[in-house]
């Protein structure tokens, strides 16, 4: 069984626990453990009371309770973070240090760097479970397509991947209230959405390259700011080229805050022919892939029908439970290597581009 701590009770800790619900209906997995929320926590008990209202419910005895309660429940096996990034990093770091809590962690995993390392201290010294939620990464058409293009060779030598992703619509606009557009909240593109483009990048170019080795990174961003003040002004477009030279890829990215992105994001293209990756709407989440062969023969897959109902978010949670119940402390699909590697990436693109946060200096 592992009883969740939700933290912060906004717009991505919603869609976490409807997609718990599902998983707790639907128990899924190799050993289909159980799930329960325990706890919901706020920096106002009264939102905690109303989120749980609005999207938890009764029935599943969740309560409402404040941030140092959570991580000070013996009761709580896991805290989901839902915070905003400049968060992620000073509450992790007093949950695994007061609370000895496991922790799932929203992504970007926090700001730069060194503020990963300050969480990957205090996991490995309190000997607890830490992973950044990058949901993509456990949805099934993720895995299979990557073992169709890696073990199987289906589209022949993997050349080029491209890949965009966009955000503004009328369900996630970006306002100047929103955190996205807020510098001193981590604001901008390419932490907030370039992170897929960057996850697609590294999964379907060759995985065993190190990015930091074997990756020569060029990158642009437009800067700006919704205040109108150039001291707010954070990346709108953040576009990048990722060059191994020694496996002959190339994979070209780009996020934006001002379209919505259509389903179409990823394309990979191969000697003998290109892979799509089929999102659903306008997220990132892959929901089915298209294999489209030089000699005319198509592969097509949709996995729509697995994600229950879900956003499929419970994917990721069915591998916190999984990994948990064998006394893990990290994924191996969402390392806390891969989580600096990814880290790395962003890392360079910012200071390539001398845009920089307080969390920098
Ligand atoms: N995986 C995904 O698809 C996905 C999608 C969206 C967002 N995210 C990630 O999830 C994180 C949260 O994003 P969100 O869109 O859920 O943000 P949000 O709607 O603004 O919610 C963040 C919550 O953090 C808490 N909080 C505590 N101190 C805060 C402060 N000083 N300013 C603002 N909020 C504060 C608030 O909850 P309480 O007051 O209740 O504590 C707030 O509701 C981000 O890191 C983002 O990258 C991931």
């Amino acid at each position: 069984m592992v009883n969740w701590g939700i933290v912060g009770a906004g717009g991505i800790s919603s869609r976490f626990v409807a997609d718990l619900k599902v998983l707790i209906a639907n128990p899924a997995g190799p050993n289909k453990i159980k799930h329960t929320i325990g706890a919901v926590a706020s920096t106002q008990i009264e939102k905690a009371e109303k989120f749980i209202n609005e999207f938890i419910g009764d029935g599943y005895g969740t309560k409402a309770v404040g941030y140092d309660e959570v991580i000070n429940d013996p009761s709580i096996d896991v805290l989901y973070i839902g915070l905003p990034h400049t968060l992620h990093a000073p509450f992790v770091v007093r949950a695994i240090e007061e609370g000895k809590k496991n922790i799932l962690c929203e992504k970007p995993i926090t700001i730069n760097a060194r503020e990963l390392e300050d969480i990957l201290a205090a996991a490995k010294k309190h000997n607890v479970f830490f992973m950044e939620a990058m949901w993509s990464r456990y949805f099934p058409t993720f895995l299979e397509l990557q073992k169709k293009l890696y073990d199987d060779k289906v589209i022949g030598d993997i050349k080029k991947v491209q890949c965009t992703f966009n955000t503004d619509s009328k369900e996630f606009p970006i306002t100047p209230e929103h955190r996205a557009a807020n510098k001193k909240l981590g604001g901008g593109a390419l932490l907030d959405i370039g992170i897929y483009p960057i996850t697609y990048a590294r999964t379907f170019l060759d995985p065993s390259a190190d990015p930091t080795k074997d990756w020569s990174i060029s990158s642009e961003l437009i800067m700006e700011s919704l205040t109108g003040n150039k001291a707010d002004e954070v990346d709108f477009v953040a576009s990048a080229i990722f060059n191994d030279k020694t496996r002959k890829q190339q994979a070209s990215i780009s996020a934006s805050f001002h379209t919505e992105s259509d389903g179409n994001i990823v394309s990979i293209e191969g000697t003998l022919g290109r892979a799509y990756v089929k999102a659903i709407g306008d997220t990132p989440s892959p929901q089915g892939y298209k294999i489209v062969l030089k000699d005319g023969s198509v592969i097509e897959k949709d996995f729509f029908a697995d994600l229950n109902g879900g956003e499929g978010f419970w994917y990721e949670a069915v591998e916190v439970g999984e990994v948990l119940a064998k006394g893990g402390k990290q994924s191996e699909l969402m390392s806390w290597d891969e989580s600096r590697k990814i880290m790395w990436v962003l890392d360079t693109i910012r200071k390539q581009n001398d845009f920089f946060y307080e969390q920098d200096q």
